[in-house]
């Protein structure tokens, strides 16, 4: 059967105290958003439908950039997660099958849960998926017996017994794209907070005597992020999860508690992660690499026997091949350093090509940018950047070649030369005595002592 998946994301999130919609508040490097997005997709649903409020241009955004082929409606008003289920409808139009709403602040939904609360609607007209909330505080609970469904009551609207239930509403519900429309209507507002709540669903389908049911879940998988403090107990909970799938997967960490990964980090069997390594979106570390202590790697890959850091940062764009060596205080950013390119220490190379076994030498930077526009260098294999080169791109330093240290290097140097541009050194023999007799004298004062 069919299946569409309608995200909800218009709230504007006034609990996270933010100007940012909730919805794109990041975890892992990634918006919220996001995370429901890869969630759903994960059942390869046919139609996408997010639906955006405030700040719909940014949610819009970030909604297609996760999911190119999503339609976007917006919610005009914030008037309730049944309202903005409504707002989808028109987007829904001819369609036939089966809808999952799932909502943009519940990050950690995962592919087996949504395939089970799938599955369910062969015995269910309509399907929530439930969970047992060691504390159920925020969540509506749910009024049924066994996997029978009856209602579910918002924690405002509870009495203090439905209060006391644990068994909680992590949002998800699936059904028929028909019996959404047609019971939507039927759904009020009259209620602790005036809104037209999504959750009404339930009774009403009792009340056609449909079928409704639970599917259970982790509460893992069910957190719903309302405020700055659930936000951060979600990162926590994904780094924990992280960390400990990296060690499954034969990562070494002397200290993981201080490594932070972000939701795509990919780290292969046999590389060590010092202290404090924090990985931005985007970084693949192959087997047996080595990132040293307080690295920062975003967008960027780094290959088999290199070693990077301590204290490197490496920025989109940076590629490292084998056995390369980054050293500390070394930024790279858009660069290939090719196969035992060594730069160890405090280097800058931007929109740059290093060739094979090429050496930079302390203190050498690209400099990329004129003001306007980038540029790039390249240095060739082998080609030795002595310290403190300044390499004024666009430039091109040949292959074996070697710049003498302190050159500001702005035309290209052949294969094999060497190239010094820098003053020529003077020596002047016994030249301070005179230079401080001479300043001495310019002050007329007869000369006392040594002090001055
Ligand atoms: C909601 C559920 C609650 C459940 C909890 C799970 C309702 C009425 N309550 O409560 O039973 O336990 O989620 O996390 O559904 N949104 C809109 N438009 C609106 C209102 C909300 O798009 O007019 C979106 C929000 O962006 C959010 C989602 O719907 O992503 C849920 O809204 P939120 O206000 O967070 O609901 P909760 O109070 O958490
Ligand atoms: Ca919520």
């Amino acid at each position: 059967m069919a299946l569409a998946l309608v995200v909800l994301a218009a709230g504007e999130g006034k609990r996270m105290n933010s100007d940012l919609p909730k919805v794109l508040h990041r975890l892992a490097g990634a918006p919220l958003l996001w995370h429901a997005l890869r969630a759903g997709a994960a059942l390869e649903p046919d139609r996408v439908v997010v639906v955006t409020g405030a700040g719909a241009g940014a949610v819009a955004a970030a909604a297609r950039a996760a999911e190119p082929g999503a339609a976007i409606v917006t919610q005009n008003e914030r008037r309730g997660t049944a309202d903005a289920v409504a707002a989808a409808l028109p987007a829904l139009a001819g369609f036939a099958g089966d809808v999952i709403v799932l909502y943009g602040d519940t990050p950690f939904l995962g592919p087996a849960t949504l395939a089970e609360l799938r599955a369910a609607r062969a015995r269910h007209d309509l399907v929530v998926l439930g969970f047992e909330a060691a504390d159920p505080r925020g969540y509506g609970r749910l009024l049924g017996d066994g996997e029978s469904l009856e209602g579910i009551v918002e924690e405002a609207d509870a009495t203090p017994e439905e209060r006391a239930i644990t068994l909680c509403n992590s949002g998800v519900i699936c059904t028929d794209a028909a019996r959404l429309a047609g019971l939507l209507p039927e759904i009020g507002r009259a209620n602790a907070r005036g809104e037209f709540y999504l959750t009404d669903i339930v009774a009403r389908a009792r009340a056609r005597g449909l079928l409704a049911g639970v599917v259970r879940c982790p509460e893992e998988e069910a957190l719903g992020i309302n405020t700055r403090a659930e936000l951060m107990a979600a990162e926590r909970a994904f780094q924990a999860r992280a960390r400990a799938a990296a060690a499954a997967d034969g990562v070494m960490m002397a200290a993981p508690e201080t490594v932070i990964f972000a939701y795509d980090t990919a780290v292969g069997r046999d590389a060590i992660l010092g202290p404090h390594v924090v990985f931005g979106p985007g970084v693949t570390v192959e087997t047996g690499a080595e990132i040293r202590a307080f690295c920062h790697l975003e967008g960027c890959h780094v290959s088999r026997g290199a070693v990077v850091g301590p204290f490197a940062r490496l920025r989109p764009g940076a590629e490292l091949a084998e056995d390369v060596h980054v050293g500390n205080f070394v930024e790279v950013k858009n660069a290939l350093l090719h196969e035992g390119a060594k730069a160890n220490h405090l280097a800058y190379l931007g929109d740059a090509e290093v060739g094979a076994r090429a050496n930079i030498g302390a203190g050498s930077i690209t400099c990329n940018y004129d003001g306007v526009g980038k540029h790039r260098t390249l240095i060739g294999a082998g080609a030795f950047i002595g310290s403190d080169t300044m390499l004024v791109a666009p430039v091109r330093v040949g292959a074996g070649a070697m710049t003498a240290s302190g050159s500001v290097i702005t035309a290209d140097v052949p294969d094999g030369a060497l190239a010094v541009a820098r003053a020529r050194q003077e020596v002047k023999p016994g030249f301070v005595a005179r230079f401080l007799a001479r300043l001495r004298a310019a002050r007329a004062e007869p000369t006392r002592g040594e002090d001055g």
